[in-house]
């Protein structure tokens, strides 16, 4: 596995927190998703005065890298946290986003989840989703 610098992913999570688009909640997220490529794709929260179809910060990063043909990754950062507020907890990826990561990170994508550069919480998506339910199970 390629060497994860963790700052950088966090700083860049922080970046893409910038563009989220949150009237609703006002609550902003951003994360940055490491595929093995060794490139980075970043996402923020979108949402949508219809409520449901809006998109998670960690699934605008998926979809993003997926449609430009990655399948593999290694690592995702996530930061969150009120508008104008700093974050006082770390934000976990929602289960909707756990399912969908696991279709392509599997157990061992490790996710980042953090308050600042320094202050941190990681976990392997094993851990956050166990006995996730994923390509294998439909495997013959
Ligand atoms: N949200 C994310 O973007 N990622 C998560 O893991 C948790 C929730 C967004 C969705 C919605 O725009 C706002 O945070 C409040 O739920």
């Amino acid at each position: 596995m390629q060497k994860i610098d963790r700052e950088e992913l966090i700083r860049l999570a922080f970046e893409a927190r910038e563009k989220a688009y949150t009237p609703y909640s006002h609550f902003k997220v951003g994360a940055a998703l490491l595929a093995k490529s060794g490139k980075i794709y970043t996402g923020c929260n979108i949402e949508n005065a219809g409520y449901t179809p809006t998109n998670c910060a960690e699934r605008t990063a998926l979809f993003k890298a997926v449609s430009e043909g990655e399948r593999q990754f290694d690592a995702i950062a996530i930061v969150g946290s009120m508008e104008g507020k700093t974050n006082e907890i770390v934000t976990g990826p929602c289960g909707v986003c756990r399912q969908a990561l696991y279709e392509f990170g599997g157990d061992d994508l490790l996710v980042i989840m953090a308050k600042s550069k320094e202050d941190y919480i990681e976990r392997t998506l094993g851990e956050l989703l166990p006995f996730g339910f994923g390509p294998a199970n439909l495997a013959e």
